[in-house]
C-alpha cells in the first residue's frame, strides 16, 4: 500500500477517492456510485457537472483566471454583486467576495466593529450569537460559534463572547406555550443579554435563520427574527445572518431572510452559491452599512489575495443564473415538501426518530434514545460516527451531526441534495436510510 503525504481531517480514517461525478451521484475509484443527498455540507445545489457553469468556467478561465482586485476589478465579480444585490429587498446592497463561508463571517464581523469604530463608537465589540451556532473555523468566527465539540480542543484562546438560547421549539418551547409566545420568549433573550452586557459593548447579533449543522436543520417559531430585528434596532446592533448554509435558494427563497420578513444589515453566503465548482462566499451589506466606511472614512481594513477571484465569480454567475432560468426554486419547495412527507410516512413512528423538519430542501431528523423524554443517547454509543460510516457504506451521502443537546449530545441527520432532486431520488434516500437504521439500532 503506498502511504499517503495527506494531512487528512480525521487522521487514521481511510476514504475512498472520488474519481467523476454527475447530476445527484459521486463514484469512487472502484466504481461504487453515492447517492448526494447533503450536497456535501449544502454546496452541490445544481447537481454535479452542470454543463453550463462547467461551459462559464473553462472560457472565464481561458480568458483570464485571476487579476488582482487590488489593482483590478474584473467582469465576473461585478455581474455577480449586481446580480446577488438585485435580490436584497432594499436598494444600492454592495457585495464583498470571499473564498469560503469562514472567510465570510470573518469579514462581517470585522465589518460590524470597523463600522461601529468609524463612528466614534469604539467600545461596541463583542457579537452575541447563539448557544448552538456554527459560523466557521477561523479565530474570529468559531469565537462567535456556540458548537461544543467544534470550539471544544481550542482551550482557552477563542474570544469569549456571549450567547442566547437558539430557537428550538422542539426542545425548548413549554407545554402551555403557543408558538407565537415561545417566539417572543426566545427573542426577548437577546434583549436581557444586552441589557445584561451594556448596548455600547455589542456590535452585532449574529444568527442562521435555519440553523444547519449545531442543530440539524432548525427553523425559528413565528415572528421570532422579527422581534430580533426589533431589539438590533432599537439598542444599535448590527444584524448579521449566516446563510453561508441556508442561502442561495436552499430554503425556497433565494436569501433564507425573506421568509422570517426582515432585513438582515450584513448577510453572508457561501457553499451554493457557486455551488461547489469554486470555493466562493459573500458577505452582502445594507448600503447604510456601506455608507459608514465612505467618505472620509479610512475605508474598510481587510482583505484576502483572492477577494472576488474572476474565475470563482464566473461560477457563481453561472450558478446564480441556472437558478433562475430553471426555476429550480419552484422545485425545492416542491421536492422540499414531498421529502418532507416521505421521512414522515417511513419514520414518524420510529421509535428512535424524535423530529423530523426543515424548509424547502433543507431537512433533518433527529435521533433519540426516548421519543417520550427527548433524551439523547449516551456519546459511548457513537451513534453520530456509526451514522456516518453506514451511509458511506449504503452508497448515501448525506450530513450526520452531533450535539444538538446541551453539552455536544445528541445525534442529527441534515439533508441538503441539489436542486434538482426528483422524486425517484427521495424514495431511494428512504430505502438506504430504512437499511441503515436498522443495522444502527438493531445492532
Ligand atoms: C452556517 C455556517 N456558517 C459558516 C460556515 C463556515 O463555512 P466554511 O466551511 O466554508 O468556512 C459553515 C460551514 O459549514 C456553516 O454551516
Amino acid at each position: 500500500m503506498i502511504m499517503s503525504s495527506v494531512f487528512y481531517r480525521n487522521i487514521g480514517k481511510t476514504y475512498p477517492t472520488a474519481v467523476r461525478s454527475e447530476g445527484m451521484y459521486i463514484f469512487d475509484e472502484t466504481g461504487k456510485s453515492y447517492l448526494d443527498m447533503s450536497g456535501g455540507a449544502a454546496v452541490s445545489c445544481l447537481g454535479h457537472q452542470h454543463p453550463r457553469v462547467v461551459q462559464a468556467l473553462c472560457d472565464q478561465v481561458q480568458t483570464m483566471s485571476f487579476a488582482h482586485t487590488a489593482f483590478f476589478s474584473n467582469q465576473p465579480q461585478e455581474e455577480l454583486a449586481t446580480l446577488l444585490a438585485g435580490k436584497f429587498a432594499e436598494p444600492d446592497a454592495k457585495v464583498y467576495f470571499t473564498s469560503g463561508g469562514s472567510e465570510a463571517n470573518e469579514t462581517a464581523i470585522k465589518m460590524a466593529w470597523q463600522y461601529w469604530h468609524n463612528q466614534g463608537a469604539h467600545s461596541k465589540q463583542k457579537i452575541i450569537s447563539r448557544v448552538h451556532s456554527y459560523h466557521g473555523n477561523t479565530f474570529g468566527a468559531l469565537s462567535a460559534s456556540g458548537n461544543l465539540p467544534r470550539r471544544r480542543d481550542m482551550g482557552d484562546l477563542l474570544i469569549e463572547w456571549p450567547r442566547i438560547d437558539p430557537c428550538y421549539a422542539y426542545r425548548h418551547q413549554h407545554e402551555n406555550e403557543t408558538l407565537e409566545m415561545y417566539a417572543l420568549r426566545a427573542a426577548n433573550q437577546l434583549e436581557a443579554t444586552i441589557q445584561r452586557e451594556g448596548a455600547e459593548t455589542i456590535a452585532a447579533f449574529i444568527a442562521e435563520p435555519v440553523v444547519g449543522a449545531s442543530l440539524g436543520v432548525v427553523t425559528a417559531a413565528p415572528g421570532y427574527f422579527q422581534r430580533i430585528r426589533q431589539i438590533c434596532d432599537q439598542y444599535d446592533i448590527l444584524l448579521i445572518s449566516d446563510e453561508i448554509m441556508c442561502g442561495t435558494g436552499r430554503t425556497g427563497t433565494f436569501y433564507a431572510h425573506e421568509q422570517e420578513s426582515f432585513v438582515p444589515d450584513i448577510t453572508t453566503l457561501a457553499k451554493g452559491l457557486a455551488g461547489g465548482y469554486q470555493p466562493l462566499a459573500a458577505t452582502i451589506v445594507r448600503s447604510k452599512i456601506h455608507q459608514g466606511f465612505g467618505g472620509t472614512k479610512a475605508g474598510f481594513a481587510h482583505g484576502h489575495t483572492y477577494v472576488g477571484h474572476a474565475a470563482a465569480c464566473a461560477a457563481g454567475v453561472a450558478v446564480v443564473q441556472c437558478l433562475d432560468d430553471e426555476d429550480l426554486l419552484t422545485n425545492v419547495r416542491t421536492q422540499g415538501t414531498l421529502l418532507q412527507n416521505a421521512l414522515e410516512a417511513e419514520f414518524d413512528q420510529h421509535p428512535f426518530i424524535g423530529d423530523i423538519r426543515g424548509r424547502g430542501l433543507f431537512r433533518g431528523i433527529e435521533i433519540v434514545a426516548d421519543k417520550a423524554t427527548k433524551q439523547p443517547f449516551p456519546d459511548a454509543r457513537k451513534i453520530t460516527a456509526k451514522l456516518h460510516q453506514l451511509t458511506m457504506k449504503h452508497g448515501l451521502i448525506c450530513y450526520p451531526g452531533g450535539g444538538s443537546e446541551q453539552d455536544g449530545l445528541g445525534s442529527h441527520i441534515l439533508f441538503a441534495p441539489p436542486f434538482i432532486l426528483q422524486e425517484e431520488h427521495t424514495e431511494l434516500l428512504i430505502k438506504k436510510l430504512s437499511t441503515m437504521f436498522q443495522e444502527l439500532f438493531d445492532a
